[in-house]
Formats: C-alpha cells, sequence, structure tokens
C-alpha cells in the first residue's frame, strides 16, 4: 500500500487563527511525524509527502527559507527515532537550487536510514512532476537510448522501485494535483479532505483506508 499526501492548508490554518503563516507550518510538520507512525500501524509500506514544490519558489522568500530550515530541524531531531522505529527516509526532487546544508541533511538522511524497511518516508522535496519526466528523459537521451518505452521511462524516475500510489490524499478542500507524482497516479485513487493538514487526524486517515477498500479498481478493464 503507498499512500501519496499532498500536505495543504498550513497558510490558512495559520491566518484563521490569526498566527502567521510559519506557525501553520511548523504544526504541519509536527503532523509529519504523528502521520507516519499511523501509516506504519496501519500497514501502509510507502508514504510520500509533498513538502515543498518546483513552484514554491515563487512565495516570499522568508517563507521558503523557514521551509528549508523546517526541513533541516525536523531530520535533525527525528532521524534517530525514525531509524529506531524502522522508517526509511527517502527524499525525490531537484537537488540543485537548494541550499548547500539542506543537501547535506537530504543525503545524512537517506543514508542514516538506508537499510530500514519498515516503511518508506518519501519527501517530496522540489519536487514537479514535469521537472521528474523531465530529468527522466534526459537521463534516457545521455545514455544514448534509441527509443524510450513505458518501463524505461518508469526506470529513470527518482524513486524507480515505489509502486505507484494506491492512494492519493489531499488536503485543505482544493481539489487539484499541483505537479504531484503526474507519472505515479495515472490510476490512483483520490482523496479530498476538507481539513487544513495541521488538523489532520488518524481517524481521517482510517476513514480513507476503509473508503479505499470499498472502491473497484478497474485499471481500464470490466
Ligand atoms: C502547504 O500549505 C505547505 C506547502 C505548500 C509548503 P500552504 O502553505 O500551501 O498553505 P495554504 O494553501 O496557503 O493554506
Ligand atoms: C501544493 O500546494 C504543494 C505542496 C503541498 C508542497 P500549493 O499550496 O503549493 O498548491 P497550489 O499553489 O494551491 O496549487
Ligand atoms: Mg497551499
Amino acid at each position: 500500500m503507498h499512500i501519496a499526501i499532498i500536505m495543504d492548508g498550513n497558510g490558512r490554518w495559520a491566518k484563521e487563527k490569526g498566527l502567521p503563516r510559519v506557525e501553520g507550518h511548523r504544526r504541519g510538520a509536527l503532523k509529519v511525524e504523528d502521520v507516519t507512525e499511523w501509516s506504519a500501524d496501519l500497514g501502509v509500506r510507502y508514504l510520500t509527502l509533498y513538502a515543498f514544490s518546483t513552484e514554491n519558489w515563487r512565495r516570499p522568500w522568508e517563507e521558503v527559507s523557514f521551509l528549508f530550515n523546517l526541513f533541516v530541524e525536523f531530520m535533525k531531531m527525528k532521524i534517530r527515532k525514525m531509524k529506531r522505529e524502522g522508517v526509511r527516509v527517502r527524499i525525490i526532487g531537484r537537488k540543485e537550487k537548494l541550499p548547500k546544508e539542506v543537501v547535506e541533511v537530504w543525503d545524512w538522511a537517506e543514508n542514516e536510514t538506508k537499510s530500514n524497511n519498515k516503511i518508506d518516508l518519501i519527501i517530496a522535496l522540489n519536487y514537479g512532476g514535469r521537472s521528474e519526466i523531465i530529468d527522466a528523459v534526459n537521463r534516457i537521451i545521455s545514455e544514448n537510448i534509441e527509443k524510450a518505452d513505458e518501463d524505461i521511462l518508469r526506470s529513470h524516475l527518482y524513486a524507480p522501485d515505489v509502486p505507484d500510489p494506491d492512494i492519493v490524499v489531499r488536503t485543505s478542500g482544493e481539489m487539484r494535483i499541483s505537479n504531484f507524482l503526474l507519472w505515479q497516479i495515472a490510476y490512483s485513487e483520490l482523496f479530498f479532505v476538507d481539513k487544513y493538514w495541521p488538523d489532520f487526524e488518524k481517524e481521517d486517515l482510517e476513514r480513507i483506508l476503509e473508503e479505499f477498500r470499498g472502491r473497484h479498481r478497474r485499471f481500464g478493464g470490466l
């Protein structure tokens, strides 16, 4: 089971409470720890979380740099616990343009947890679905492969061994994909939750899994 989540609504959560947007991000980061634990408890093998998109650079630099710092702090603070609990941390996205410290923590977190296998926590950071496909195509070209097919393209994605998401969740009530995992979600079941990300609870995840069990996936067949 692979669940992918677009963690949206941190800013609106904060605004409703009269707090600065970044306070919403801080609360959102705490949820990352919770949702990883809940997912592992519920037998989810892969959890992908959208943390920063290639379009999020359009935000004010203060917010962008806060988010990068939050990533660094989160990893430094939580990696020991995640290591102990069998969490394999993986990060997908473009390393280019990211601050040096972010790239260092990215490599360190992956390396520290690489032999874990209870759950893969895949963080999409400076990630765009279109960039991922373009990066795959350019790698295919650089390997002098004359003709691509689906298997070849897939094998050049950022995390080629990870199965496609069974479920994509977006919080905050927005109903769009915002450049998330474009290739991989071709047949994912979509769930939209009318809550801001900091308010997401274990019951929400359980309800989604319950509803998923009742859905009939046809993959184009009958
Ligand atoms: C999601 O919350 C987190 C990131 C995109 C980093 P937002 O920051 O998008 O919150 P809203 O959508 O403005 O409420
Ligand atoms: C999607 O949320 C990206 C992340 C959750 C990291 P956005 O808030 O950036 O998406 P849009 O701009 O509303 O489409
Ligand atoms: Mg948003």
